[in-house]
């Protein structure tokens, strides 16, 4: 919860999501929705009001690399956990940022950029904390000989690997993504991307991918989970999500995608109206306000998410009603 104005504002409300070992979990929802928060509240990075991050479900991991000495079989809450010792937890969940211009700090070389996690935790020094740096510059695509410059020498693109190296440093097995592509060129995004599914492959991460548009999390995600003014709409298997899609928002968001073939002729659904203001919510069904599908039942109380198939979760009152538009439709 904020404070935005002098009211309280719930950017999160009753969001539940379990992201599995080793998968990309994708984050969608126009911007607002409460993506960001719900990522920096899993890491611990704001202070949830209420709820659990339970992190590890006790089963261990034998592939990973655990630096930390935390016992992988249990499971822990990371929100009963001292803010001291959040420390040890930080080194293996990290967070990607949508701007690599502002993440990374002007005045420092690219090699002390990507060696101040290991400095700070004092994890290496001298020639074992060189060795770590340039292995991981290399993994991410960095040419080793520029390692001395500074941010500003490089590229959009460029910048973001070494947002991505610095995180990746310390050897974590969990990364939120936020956005990690909308501010590059159209020309570089499928690059990172690509780069970030060769480093989940390579180094065994679990992804919790934020994106506003479906686009990019139909390539990076296994599953998908549509928010939508702090609320989940519709969680499911991304094939699943794009050829069947069961909730209006999920269809409505899915028409916003752009399609490359110019002959073809969509029937989007629009997205009408203001998306509500999230410290006064309407009630029922937040996306009641500009659902094609609204009835007064949807106005009145709160659909619950519920499962319609195998890993496939929707709130919507009409799910069993309505037959909506996926991929293949609205590509006509
Ligand atoms: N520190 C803050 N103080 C007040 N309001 C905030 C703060 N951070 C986020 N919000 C509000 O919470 C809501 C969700 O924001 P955010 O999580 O950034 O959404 P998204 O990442 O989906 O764009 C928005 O209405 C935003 O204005
Ligand atoms: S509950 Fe009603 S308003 Fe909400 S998405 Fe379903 S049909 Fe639309
Ligand atoms: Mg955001």
């Amino acid at each position: 919860m904020f404070r935005d104005n002098r009211r309280w504002l719930r950017a999160v409300d009753n969001v539940s999501l379990n992201i599995k070992r080793g998968e990309t979990l994708g984050l969608v929802g126009e911007s607002g929705s409460g993506k960001t928060t719900l990522g920096r509240a899993v890491l611990r990075l704001v202070e949830p009001t209420g709820g659990e991050v339970i992190y590890r479900t006790g089963k261990p991991n034998p592939s990973a690399k655990n630096s930390s000495g935390i016992d992988d079989t249990k499971e822990i809450d990371l929100r009963t956990v001292p803010m001291p010792e959040m420390r040890n937890f930080w080194r293996q969940m990290q967070m990607i940022f949508q701007d690599p211009y502002a993440s990374l700090n002007p005045r420092m070389t690219v090699r002390d950029i990507i060696a101040e996690p290991l400095i700070v935790n004092g994890l290496a020094k001298g020639s074992d904390l060189n060795d770590k740096v340039m292995e991981i510059a290399n993994i991410c695509g960095l040419n080793t000989a520029w390692l001395s410059r500074y941010p500003h020498a490089f590229s959009g693109g460029q910048r973001q690997r070494i947002a991505i190296a610095r995180a990746l440093v310390m050897q974590p097995e969990f990364i939120v993504c936020d956005e990690p592509i909308s501010a590059l060129d159209v020309s570089i995004q499928a690059q990172i991307l690509n780069l970030l599914k060769e480093l989940q492959q390579s180094l065994k991460l679990t992804y919790l991918f934020i994106a506003h548009d479906l686009a990019a999390v139909a390539y990076a995600a296994d599953r998908v989970a549509v928010m939508y003014v702090g609320q989940l709409m519709e969680v499911a298997p991304t094939e699943s999500l794009y050829y069947q899609p069961r909730h209006p928002y999920t269809e409505a968001l899915m028409s916003a995608i752009p399609n490359p073939d110019p002959d073809c002729e969509m029937a989007p659904v629009l997205l009408e109206g203001e998306r509500p203001d999230p410290a006064s919510p309407p009630p029922g069904c937040r996306f009641s306000t500009r659902c094609p599908y609204a009835v007064d039942r949807c106005k009145q109380s709160v659909p619950e998410l519920q499962p319609v198939a195998q890993d496939h979760y929707v709130a919507c009152h009409r799910v069993n009603e309505l037959t909506l538009k996926g991929a293949l439709e609205l590509a006509g």
